[in-house]
């Protein structure tokens, strides 16, 4: 058979690395959000099949359109059926196709399945309903309640938090209630209230399973781990954190309470009912949100 010497010619193509731009960016919206994973993936899958066509059509012109004139040398034993009129190809090609194309398959197999495994569960967690707190009659105003309570029911115990909850009083003819988290905004450990708190638990039955509450008087909180302090409000007042006690988004429904989602908080302005906060997207603990130090941070990765 002729060969006109193609194989041997590595020509210069930017499918690689507009591929590789693509794959990068489905590894980053894994990160950051599914719409860039879409983005990235849909690209990636694009520029993959146009890279391949590319491939083929320079190294095997003859697969992908039939030139006119073209023309198969005759072996030098003719063969027992007639030659195929169509595209053809050799043996060598073909095994090497195959097994490329087996070990392609035969690596997704393995490899999706155990990344999928891996991420899905960090991404799972994120999902969970409003959790129920109960009636609003548990929350004395002007104390503070710890409160317990699971954010999944279905995963018991182990989805199990605790918030710091002042019943505020009214705020235009609305309950206001200020509700802290009690992760530490350095590097997570749950933060103590500074006072004591009651010995007798009060423990209450909801929709969202057991919640349980016990009453505290503190004068702000602090956290065992690297002396961080904070001030009743949940500001930042001493130690390594970077910026206020998260809190909770609320709502108020048949006379109950249910928590939100979580918000990060720079600096609380005022105090209670009257306390002026910007939110902010849920930070991770040491990340600043509201100075020059934020842009530090650019990315985040889903709480
Ligand atoms: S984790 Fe709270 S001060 Fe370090």
């Amino acid at each position: 058979m002729q060969h006109d010497g193609r194989d041997n010619v590595i020509s210069r193509s930017l499918w690689p690395f507009g591929f590789a731009l693509a794959a990068a960016a489905f590894l980053v919206g894994l990160v950051l959000s599914w719409w860039i994973v879409a983005i990235g993936g849909g690209a990636a899958l694009v520029i993959g099949a146009l890279w391949i066509t590319d491939t083929i059509r320079r190294q095997h012109p003859h697969l992908l359109e039939e030139t006119e004139g073209h023309r198969i040398d005759a072996p030098a034993v003719a063969p027992a059926r007639p030659a195929p009129a169509g595209p053809t190809l050799s043996r060598s090609r073909f095994l090497e196709a195959s097994t490329l194309g087996l070990g392609a398959v035969m690596g997704g197999a393995l490899t999706v399945p155990a990344v999928g495994f891996m991420i899905a569960p960090a991404f799972e967690q994120q999902r969970h309903g409003d959790a129920n707190l109960g009636p609003l009659d548990n929350f004395p105003e002007g104390t503070y309640m710890v409160t317990t309570f699971m954010l999944d029911k279905r995963k018991g115990d182990v989805s199990r938090r605790t918030a710091y909850i002042r019943y505020n009083g009214l705020l235009q003819e609305q309950p206001s209630f200020t509700i802290v988290s009690n992760r530490c905004a350095h590097l997570g450990c749950p933060v103590q209230p500074s006072g004591p708190i009651s010995e007798q638990p009060k423990l209450i039955e909801t929709s969202n399973g057991e919640v349980t509450l016990r009453e505290a008087n503190p004068a702000g909180f602090s956290c065992p781990c690297h002396g961080g302090a904070y001030d009743a409000e949940g500001n930042r007042t001493a130690g390594p954190p970077v910026r206020a006690l998260d809190r909770y988004e609320y709502s108020i429904r048949g006379g109950e309470l249910y928590l939100g989602k979580m918000y990060s908080v720079g600096t609380v302005h005022g105090t209670g009912a009257h306390a002026r906060i910007r939110k902010f997207t849920l930070a991770a603990p040491g990340q600043h949100v509201d100075d020059w130090e934020w842009w530090l941070y650019p990315l985040q990765p889903p709480h």
